[in-house]
This record gives C-alpha cells, structure tokens and sequence, in this order.
C-alpha cells in the first residue's frame, strides 16, 4: 500500500507555519509537528540558547536530523522552521516525503508578527527590515524551488489559509 503522503509547511519567520499548521492538523486529523519545538524538546533548551552555545551551524544540524526524522513519519502535518529549505539535504527529504506548501508572506506582515520577538536569535542581529529583506531575497528561491504549492498567508486569516490548503492539496 502506498504511504500517506505527509503535508509539510515552509516558509519565512512570521508566515504562520505553527498556527496554519496546527489547524490544518485538526482539520484533517491528522497528527502535527513542529520542527522547532521538537528541537526545543530533545534539547532541554530554547533556540536562542541553542545558537548561543552551539551557533547556527550547531543548531542547522539539529534541524536537518529533526527533519530527517519527522519526515519517516506517515501521513503527518509538519511545520519546519524558516531556514530549513537552507540545505540542499533538506530540500530533498521534505520534496520526497509528501506535499511542501509555501507559505509567502510579505515583510511588512512579517514584522508585524515578529514585533515583540527575543525568541529569534537572527532577528536580534541588526534592522529588523534589513534582515527580513535579505533572507526574503535568499530564501524565496528555495521556497519556490522545494515547494508543490504556494499559499498567501498575508491577506487573510489562519482558518481561510487552511480551507485553502485543504481544497489545493486533498483532491
Ligand atoms: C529561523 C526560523 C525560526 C527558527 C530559528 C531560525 C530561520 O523558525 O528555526 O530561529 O532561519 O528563519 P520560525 O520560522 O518558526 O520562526
């Protein structure tokens, strides 16, 4: 029998991974991850402390072995962290595992939802906007370049993002 599929949501900081994610789940019954909290989880430890002592590279290793991971999952909601599309590996494991929606945000949105943040250690390292921007103009490609599906997240609310998603993806 073939495998149930996985959903698995990428996309930038603020786009509303967790939140879609999490109602997307409920919606399909279906059991929801979310890649940081995992992380969080396994390591005792909150993210900025991870990125204090280990660094990015130490925390990027912790993210691709908790995608390894939650992608051998079956028919599960996933929601990644922003810069898991980073590595080329992850690209692959999360195409391969099921259906990757992007959710595109635009900044303007993102620093509304990021406003009162200390939980986002690359967002403490300059101009919010300035960054926003810089990773926009990096990342949007491998967004694109990994995902089935893209979704807006910034004209509307989580519940209508979700019937969207139900209605692209469960034909
Ligand atoms: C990151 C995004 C964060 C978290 C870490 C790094 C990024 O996740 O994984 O702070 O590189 O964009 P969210 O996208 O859930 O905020």
């Amino acid at each position: 029998m073939q495998a149930l599929p996985n959903l698995i949501l990428i996309g930038p900081m603020g786009a509303g991974k967790s939140t879609i994610g999490r109602l997307l789940a409920a919606e399909l019954s279906r059991e929801f991850y979310d890649s940081d909290h995992e992380i969080q989880a396994r390591c005792g430890a909150d993210i900025p402390w991870i990125f204090d002592v280990e660094g990015e590279a130490g925390f990027r290793d912790r993210e691709t072995q908790m995608i390894r991971e939650l992608t051998r999952r079956e028919g599960v909601v996933i929601a990644t962290g922003g810069g898991a599309v980073l590595r080329e590996e992850n690209r692959r494991v999360l195409r391969e595992s099921g259906t990757v929606i992007y959710l595109l945000t635009t900044v303007e949105q993102q620093l509304r939802r990021t406003a009162k943040d200390r939980n986002r250690p690359l967002l403490q390292r300059g101009d919010r906007e300035q960054l926003l921007r810089d990773m926009f103009a990096l990342r949007d490609p491998l967004y694109r370049a990994t995902a089935d599906v893209v979704v807006r997240t910034d004209r509307r609310g989580p519940r209508a993002v979700v019937n969207e998603i139900v209605r692209r993806v469960t034909r």
